[in-house]
């Protein structure tokens, strides 16, 4: 252990300023905040290199691991301001430990969760680097298990092939169908009894655990409708939503679907044959600019769930929909951004109502606990692992 890591231990109490005084210090004298354990480690074994376990266990890992049970007031209060400085001298809020958790993982764990502001802390932490990522990179990766840091590469994010275990990833990943969508729009996709999964590597496309959440969605499309409602739903997979849409009876309802196996599908099932259905062939993004320009059709509501996007994509289609919808209409999309990891799917519930904000709209999110485990059988990787679904509804303010 280094200086740093004991003093982040807590072994002396009270944990007063003098803590703060110690840390600014040392941090002062050139410590790197992203010091991990595994780094001293090698050193003390006289080993220039950390080989790359994988794991960074960071002071911010050890002073969170280190917390006791109770705190009072001004511990509180001190152990955030301990986290102000570790985060002013570059901590990562996203670091894997020794067990694959981020800090803010261990706050989850431990009981300080959403509204603690320990764990708020860390949610905007995350924020403000998700921003900062996306003016510097010009661009913003949806948060995944890839994007979770490395400390050693913090300089890195713009070339994430060029860290060493990415490198491995990405060409695991060059066939990648959730990751990449030229990949994905060429794949052979097969109807399971509960999912859509892509045939070769199982990726799950749909799956009806979502069901729920498909109709909670179609409520919110249909909270103002008219008997003249105009809908958009971009994404067909197993139609579930738009069964749901159907039953609502809408005027017109416009479906976006660009994958061919999907549009087959929807052909045996006749939805092109449906008096009030217009299917729109092909990418959202080139079908909305089509209609965009001909200005002839204005939504309700619009609903987004593809698959193989990215949140870049996501601020993309905000530029589109501001031009299709109804001043009053609603947008809303299946949100499971960041949902592999609870603190990741906090940071992107505050990273979408500021993007959204910055058209004039407002979100509100309503929280649903949903089951513990869906069933992932057939699929490859599980897509969300959150005990919570956080729902949205987009309108303008
Ligand atoms: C998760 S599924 C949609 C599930 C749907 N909400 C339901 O209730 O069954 C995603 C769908 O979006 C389609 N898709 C992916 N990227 C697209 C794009 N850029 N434009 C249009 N559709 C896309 C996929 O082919 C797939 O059918």
């Amino acid at each position: 252990m280094s200086n740093l890591h004991d003093l982040l231990t807590l072994e002396t109490s009270p944990i007063d300023e003098s803590y703060v005084e110690k840390l600014t210090a040392l941090l002062k004298s050139g410590i790197p905040a992203t010091y991990t354990i595994e780094q001293v480690a090698a050193h003390e074994a006289g080993k220039d290199d950390v080989e790359d376990t994988g794991s960074n266990t960071t002071p911010l890992h050890v002073l969170i691991r280190s917390l006791p049970d109770e705190l009072s007031r001004e511990e509180n209060l001190v152990v955030l301001k301990l986290m102000d400085v570790l985060f002013e001298y570059g901590a990562g809020w996203n670091f894997l430990d020794y067990e694959n958790k981020s800090p803010g993982d261990l706050l989850f764990e431990r009981g300080m969760k959403n509204g603690n502001a320990l764990y708020e802390r860390v949610v905007d932490a995350g924020v403000s680097a998700e921003l900062l990522l996306r003016k510097l990179n010009d661009d913003i990766e949806f948060l995944d298990e890839e994007d979770l840091e490395d400390p050693e590469d913090t300089e890195e994010t713009e070339e994430p092939s060029e860290d060493p275990e990415a490198s491995t990833e990405s060409l695991e990943s060059a066939g990648d169908t959730a990751e990449h969508q030229d990949t994905y729009l060429k794949a052979d996709l097969e109807y399971t009894a509960n999912a859509l999964i892509t045939k070769d590597n199982k990726d799950g496309v749909m799956m009806d655990w979502e069901s729920d959440i498909m109709r909670l969605a179609r409520d919110s499309m249909f909270k103002n409708a008219t008997s003249d409602s105009v809908v958009l739903n971009i994404g067909f997979g197993m139609g579930i939503i738009d069964r749901f849409i159907q039953e609502r009876q809408p005027a017109q309802h416009y479906i976006c679907e660009a994958h061919p196996d999907v549009l087959k599908h929807m052909r045996d099932e006749g939805w092109f044959e449906k008096p009030n259905v217009v299917v729109l062939e092909g990418r959202w993004q080139d079908t909305l600019s089509t209609l965009l320009d001909d200005g002839s059709v204005f939504f309700d509501a619009i609903y987004y769930d593809t698959f193989s996007e990215h949140y870049s994509d996501m601020l993309d289609l905000y530029d589109t929909i501001v031009g299709l919808i109804k001043p009053e209409g609603l947008f809303s999309f299946f949100n499971g951004l960041g949902a592999d990891r609870q603190v990741c799917y906090d940071v992107y519930k505050k990273v979408v109502e500021m993007d959204v904000a910055n058209y004039g709209m407002k979100c509100n999110f309503t929280t649903i606990p949903l089951p513990r485990d869906p069933n992932w059988e057939d699929v490859r990787r599980s897509y969300f692992a959150c005990d919570r679904y956080y729902h949205p509804e987009i309108r303008f303010a």
